[in-house]
């Protein structure tokens, strides 16, 4: 075997202090800055150059007499590399990819002098046989990815196992992006960030870590994108050329070096195949994309009905009312305080029948008391975690002493799942899953030497911690889901890994009332959604400080458009309901709430595309035009699905702000102006409206407002259809909305197809699935005809009875199932 430290010249200069001394195992110190005041020799070791490949199935196996790697090809645009230092790879677990797919059809190993090479139908993986650099490339031999180092580690003499380092080339105008929730710019080109949850109470810009660890991020280089999920969930680092700006490296403090390159080329591709990895969110309950009315906390019961009426009086529709933590008996979770709630079931179900669904929180740490049934049969059953020397792990939060279940532990999960039936046969609708990073007063979180069962597969807290939350939170999830049987449960939670999505939504955790926040949450929300998280949102107003009437009114607005609306505010603020800052607020916050809920079959419909098919919800500047380098920075407006353009105002008194659109023609949703995107426009923003663009071509379907979900059947649905002179394709999703039929496809996939020119507009429809929606007929408002119809045909019949309105709009009524509508001059 040859040396396996390669050529100085290749390594970067903070790498090539290899031997350095370090006083104590801390890992702080393992990463590409060493101390110099170290003590203790470590060693680096890279891999060295390989010898011989082998080939067994789709996996590939390459070693240079002491190291190996593995090459899996998981689809014709993902491969996964990973690295066993001693040749022995650990079990293959993940909790964020609970089942690798292998369906690429072909793959091929080649040989030459130079490398090894591993083909698919989209990718090439090079493995060069001087130094082990591997790289992959696409069909026209365009390289995306490469080694800047050989992939390397370095023993942990305390813990077992090794600090894991992976260094690739980092590209002058190469554009980063995702890795979840980080409260900084949109590109992450320049920056390291840390993964490690982390409770955050009034974050700042820029602060790292904070709730939620996606080691997975998205490169964007000469307009072609890959993806690279670094399933590690250690502490984890990640530098987009910040300390070298040759270089992108990411390395964590343990676990296996274990990576997947997915290809794009575009960003979409990349997002797509994560989701093939790591799951999609299930289809959500739709009065949870309705409007979420929270506080720390609404108490007693007389103080909830009253908010409650507050909705129903203003009439702003709303669907969650929340009960945090002082709900409970001394903050026990799973109990009751008789004194502010002596009737829960009863007051559950008044709520309920008013259209409310109650949704609780409940947080991990369980107080120590023999007297309380939860921490009594968890201590004897031995759910709680412990530390290395067999004490319990102990810490403070809210009911004071506490020990924590370990959700690792697949027994425990079902135990805490089934704790939840009380819950559910009172009428809870929903639980919000908090405080699981977890978080501990004084301490943070828990300490290092902390074990797990992690499914069989134990660990310390190292390797657990990211990963609690998540799996505090799919306990949740599938307890509901099997009490609730056929009903879609809805879960919120603060922390979460890669994966989290098939349990839950998320929220971004404790912000500020302040406009930068506003900023921040805009960001951070399209963060999320590009990052494999589509359910999200932040706390409306701002958890803490106060906002004024504006700032919570434009902050209405943007949640609007955020996927899971909720206003929330900690317990030493002032009052804050959509109708707390008086006129003209009021009347802003009651119009874009009802807006919402008119735009519900089109945001439920996004949201399918994201179960059924991978799309994010959210979809940034870049990932529409990825091509021009300017779009790599932009992260104020964003699309909602891919019909609706969105620009949040989000500065004091603003009256009007520039715009980008895409490129083609773009509707002003307000005036119906139509505008030509590919350019920058100047936009009114007076405080009644923000800048929303649908795009021509589009059939936008509308809702009646409705005080919550379901308060009456539907009759008709309105279908704004958009004209455009060239051919633009739209769908609608129905099912019932509450079940799970729609995973034995009973559901109704639409399609609906405009074009038109000077004479003449067309709209096809046609249907794919089961279900029958039990509306009648369709009113259809058709927007911007650029001529005045003389006739109109559907399904070859004359319609008579079309309106033409003032403003140029046409409206008729027809059927529902109708094929094919013909607008005549
Ligand atoms: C945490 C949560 C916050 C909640 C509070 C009390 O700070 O992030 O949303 O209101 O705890 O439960």
């Amino acid at each position: 075997m040859e040396s396996n430290i390669p050529n100085e010249e290749l390594i970067p200069r903070k790498l090539v202090e290899a031997e350095h001394i370090i006083e104590e195992e801390d890992e702080e110190f393992h990463h590409l800055n060493n101390p110099a005041d170290a003590i203790k020799p470590i060693i680096k070791k890279y891999l060295g150059t390989p010898n011989h490949a082998e080939q067994l199935g789709n996996k590939f196996y390459l070693t240079d007499g002491d190291a190996k790697v593995e090459v899996v090809v998981v689809t014709d645009e993902i491969i996964r590399i990973r690295v066993a230092p001693h040749g022995v790879f650990l079990e293959d677990f993940s909790y964020a990819v609970p089942k690798l797919e292998h369906n690429a059809a072909e793959f091929t190993l080649f040989e030459d002098e130079l490398e090894f090479r591993i083909a698919t139908k989209s990718i090439n993986c090079h493995i060069r046989k001087k130094d082990f650099f591997i790289s992959f490339s696409d069909q026209n031999s365009h390289v995306t990815s490469t080694d800047a180092v050989p992939m390397h580690w370095e023993e942990n003499v305390k813990f077992g196992g090794y600090y894991v380092f992976c260094t690739k080339t980092c590209h002058p105008d190469e554009s980063f992006f995702g890795l979840g929730d980080k409260p900084t710019e949109f590109n992450l080109r320049g920056k390291r960030l840390k993964n490690w949850n982390t409770d955050a109470y009034s974050f700042q810009w820029n602060q790292d870590p904070l709730y939620r660890s996606i080691p997975f991020y998205i490169s964007v280089n000469e307009g072609i994108a890959h993806g690279i999920f670094f399933d590690n969930t250690f502490k984890a680092q990640f530098d987009f050329g910040g300390e070298d700006t040759t270089k992108t490296s990411f390395w964590a403090d343990g676990g296996e070096l274990q990576y997947y390159y997915i290809h794009g080329p575009h960003m979409m591709d990349v997002v797509k195949s994560y989701h093939i990895l790591t799951g999609t969110h299930p289809m959500p309950p739709l009065w949870a994309l309705g409007y979420h009315q929270c506080r720390w906390s609404y108490y007693p019961e007389a103080k909830v009905k009253k908010i409650a009426r507050g909705f129903r009086e203003n009439k702003i529709p709303c669907d969650g009312l929340y009960l945090d933590i002082d709900y409970m008996d001394g903050y026990r979770c799973f109990t009751w305080n008789r004194k502010y709630f002596p009737d829960p079931k009863k007051m559950i179900s008044e709520l309920a029948a008013d259209g409310f669904k109650t949704v609780v929180i409940i947080d991990p740490g369980i107080r120590v008391d023999d007297n309380y049934a939860v921490f009594k049969e968890g201590k004897e059953k031995r759910y709680f975690c412990r530390r290395s020397d067999d004490y319990f792990m102990e810490g403070h939060v809210w009911p004071g002493r506490c020990q924590f279940p370990d959700f690792t532990n697949p027994e425990v999960r079902t135990w805490w799942g089934g704790l939840f039936d009380e819950l559910v046969q009172m009428g809870v609708a929903g639980v919000w899953n908090d405080m699981n990073e977890p978080a501990v007063f004084g301490a943070g979180t828990f300490p290092d030497d902390v074990r797990h069962q992690y499914d069989g597969f134990r660990g310390s807290h190292r390797k657990a911690h990211n990963i609690y939350g998540m799996q505090m939170v799919r306990s949740t999830y599938e307890g509901l889901r099997s009490i609730m049987k056929n009903k879609r449960p809805f879960t919120i939670t603060r922390a979460g890994y890669s994966g989290v999505q098939r349990y839950s939504s998320v929220w971004t955790g404790d912000n500020v009332a302040s406009w930068e926040h506003l900023k921040l949450g805009n960001i951070q929300c399209q963060r999320l959604s590009v990052s494999g998280i589509p359910f999200c949102g932040t706390d409306i107003g701002g958890f803490s400080g106060e906002p004024d009437g504006e700032l919570f009114t434009r902050w209405i607005q943007m949640g609007t458009f955020s996927p899971f609306m909720r206003a929330h505010s900690a317990g030493d603020t002032k009052e804050r309901e959509p109708w707390s800052f008086g006129e003209p607020f009021t009347a802003i916050n009651r119009k874009f709430i009802e807006l919402r809920y008119k735009l519900m079959p089109y945001f439920y419909s996004t949201f399918w595309e994201h179960h059924r098919y991978g799309f994010p919800i959210l979809r940034p500047i870049v990932m529409h035009e990825q091509d021009v380098k300017l779009n790599h920075f932009r992260q104020d407006e964003f699309t909602y699905g891919d019909k609706i353009l969105v620009c949040p105002v989000m500065e004091p008194g603003q009256t009007s702000r520039n715009v980008y659109l895409p490129k083609g023609k773009w509707f002003n949703f307000w005036s119906h102006e139509i505008v030509e995107g590919g350019k920058e426009v100047t936009v009114d923003t007076p405080l009644e409206t923000i800048p929303l663009f649908v795009k021509a071509g589009s059939v936008i379907p509308e809702y009646p407002v409705m005080q919550y979900v379901g308060e009456h059947e539907i009759e008709e649905v309105k279908q704004n259809i958009y004209y455009s002179d060239y051919e633009v394709n739209s769908f609608l999703f129905e099912d019932y909305g509450e079940t799970f039929a729609y995973e034995q496809d009973i559901y109704l996939e639409k399609k609906f197809v405009v074009n038109g020119n000077s004479r003449q507009m067309t709209i096809h429809q046609s249907m794919e699935g089961l279900y029958t929606p039990r509306y009648e007929g369709y009113h259809l408002n058709i927007i911007g005809l650029p001529f005045k119809p003389g006739k109109i045909l559907a399904d070859g019949k004359v319609v008579s009875d079309f309106i033409i309105n003032t403003d140029g709009t046409v409206e008729f009524k027809f059927s529902k199932n109708f094929k094919h509508i013909e607008i005549l001059k």
